[in-house]
């Protein structure tokens, strides 16, 4: 079996929503101690829902997979909802990482809980 499925291949190769949002009301960065990759996540919300999501991440090929995975998952999604984003769902939509990478899929949940938890401080809106 491939170390990595096709999907993975893809949003690695075509990462969606990749970039800066100037305007954004959420904003999470994050990183691993250990690899020292970085991946940070802005977001818009409006009206309690993720208009859009852009994200920058330096990291490795599986670390980009699950930045770009998680911002399709969360894109027009109700912030209660994206709250509960885990990395098991990011792996799982990218149809499995290798256990040494699932890692880099805690990144992308982390990121995103960082970019809520910046959005709550901001705007005193508890998710
Ligand atoms: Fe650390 Fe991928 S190797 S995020």
């Amino acid at each position: 079996m491939a170390l990595y499925s096709e999907k993975v291949i893809d949003h690695f190769r075509n990462p969606r929503n990749v970039g800066v949002i100037e305007d954004a009301n959420a904003v999470g960065e994050v990183g691993n101690a250990k690899c020292g990759d970085i991946m940070k996540m802005y977001l818009k919300i409006e009206n309690g829902i993720v208009k859009d999501v852009k994200f920058e991440t330096f990291g490795c090929g599986s670390a980009i997979a699950s930045s770009s995975m998680a911002s399709e998952l969360i894109k027009g999604k109700p912030v209660s909802e994206v709250k509960k984003l885990t990395n098991k769902a990011v792996a799982e939509a990218l149809d499995g990482l290798p256990a040494h990478k699932m890692h880099c899929s805690v990144l992308a949940e982390e990121a995103v809980n960082a970019a809520l938890e910046d959005y709550s401080k901001k705007t005193g809106i508890e998710i």
